[in-house]
């Protein structure tokens, strides 16, 4: 077995002279492909979380920048239709920030075979807005959502709006998103007692819940290590209340490792990105607000599609731009190596 089958932090940008099958898809040097597209729609968001971004928020990209809905939709169509993408998740910043969205939205559950379409989004006018998503074609959502308690909440998202934030999670279970997932990043000092009761609140509601370790995508660049609270800790939690039992079956690339509680049928997820990486299974490609496809969150290097639309590219020399890009994907992130460094752009730029 090699250290990427072992799920271990492997150096990037290893050298390999391995020569590109002739493959309509994602492929890469080590036997992965490309199957689930994570798009950012708008690098903005209307909440300020302090491990995402300062209070006066971040240098938002120009407007001319921004790829418009024609090529967006264009952009995602070369990747369903060309490239074998099967699921399409929108992401931000946040999503429904976007003008437009259900347009997006709707074109994308036209295209042909029809991906799966889901939304990361921090719920805020979800409310509003889940049935006319529904409609337009989205299948499921994730909500953000890191404390039940509104001082908590005001603290750590800089605005005092969880009361949106729950409304948006029932609204989105009323217009059928199912299952409805919350994700939650836990920080030492900050929320890390809320395991418990996160995992109550969303086994009351019916939601499904996912855990996120913290990984080093903040602009400050101020994460520390000691500061993650690990999946082990979030696990042993958990187990002071809760029977926990692995979920049967093949999690398949999913990053989340699954656990029945208290014999299920609910279960909780817990994403141990940083502990243990699932890289050696990863199946993304991800597409940035301007145009930009990166192979990883933790790209050093982007390849820039946008150019090549506005250039007059034809949509086959976009597909093997996109296949390049995808071909040179590193074997891990690397966040365990000594030589790592976060990538340039923040996570509120990349799309989560
Ligand atoms: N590490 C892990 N998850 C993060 N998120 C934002 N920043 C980080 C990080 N550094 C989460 C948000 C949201 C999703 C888009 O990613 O909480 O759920
Ligand atoms: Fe917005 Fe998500 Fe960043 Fe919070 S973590 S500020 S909700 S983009």
């Amino acid at each position: 077995m090699t250290a990427v089958e072992l799920g271990l932090p492997v150096v990037r940008g290893n050298p390999d002279t391995t020569e590109r099958p002739d493959s309509p898809l994602l492929v890469d040097r080590f036997g992965r492909t490309a199957t689930d597209l994570r798009v950012s729609l708008t690098d903005r968001c209307n909440l300020r979380c302090t491990y995402c971004m300062p209070a006066e928020g971040l240098d938002w990209l120009p407007k001319p920048d921004l790829l418009d809905d024609a090529e967006l939709g264009r952009l995602i169509r070369i990747a369903v239709t060309r490239l074998g993408v099967t699921d399409v998740r929108f992401t931000g910043g946040e999503p429904l920030l976007r003008p437009g969205l259900d347009d997006v939205i709707a074109a994308t559950a036209a295209l042909t075979p029809r991906p799966r379409v889901s939304m990361t989004t921090n719920g805020l006018t979800l409310a509003k807005r889940a049935a006319g998503l529904v409609a337009a074609g989205l299948d499921r959502v994730n909500v953000s959502l890191d404390t039940l308690d509104p001082k908590r909440f005001l603290r750590l998202t800089r605005r005092d709006r969880l009361a949106d934030v729950f409304a948006g999670l029932e609204a989105a279970r009323e217009a059928g998103l199912s299952p409805v997932k919350v994700n939650t990043v836990l920080m030492r000092g900050v929320n890390e007692d809320e395991a418990v009761p996160l995992l109550r609140h969303c086994l009351e509601h019916g939601y499904q819940l996912r855990f996120i370790e913290q990984m080093p995508l903040d602009p400050q660049h101020g994460w520390d290590r000691a500061d993650m609270v690990t999946a082990e800790e979030i696990l042993a939690a958990l187990r002071a209340e809760f029977s926990l039992t692995p979920e049967p079956g093949d999690r398949g690339g999913a990053p989340a490792e699954r656990w029945l509680v208290d014999g299920g049928p609910a279960v909780v997820g817990v994403i141990a990105s940083v502990t243990r990486p699932f890289c050696a299974a990863c199946d993304r490609t991800r597409l940035t607000a301007d145009g930009q496809v990166r192979n990883c969150l933790f790209s050093q290097s982007e390849t820039d599609l946008r150019a090549l639309l506005r250039g007059g590219a034809s949509d086959e020399e976009i597909a093997d731009r996109w296949r390049g890009n995808a071909w040179v994907k590193a074997a891990g992130h690397g966040i365990n190596s000594a030589g790592f460094s976060q990538p340039d752009r923040p996570m509120s730029a990349i799309g989560g």
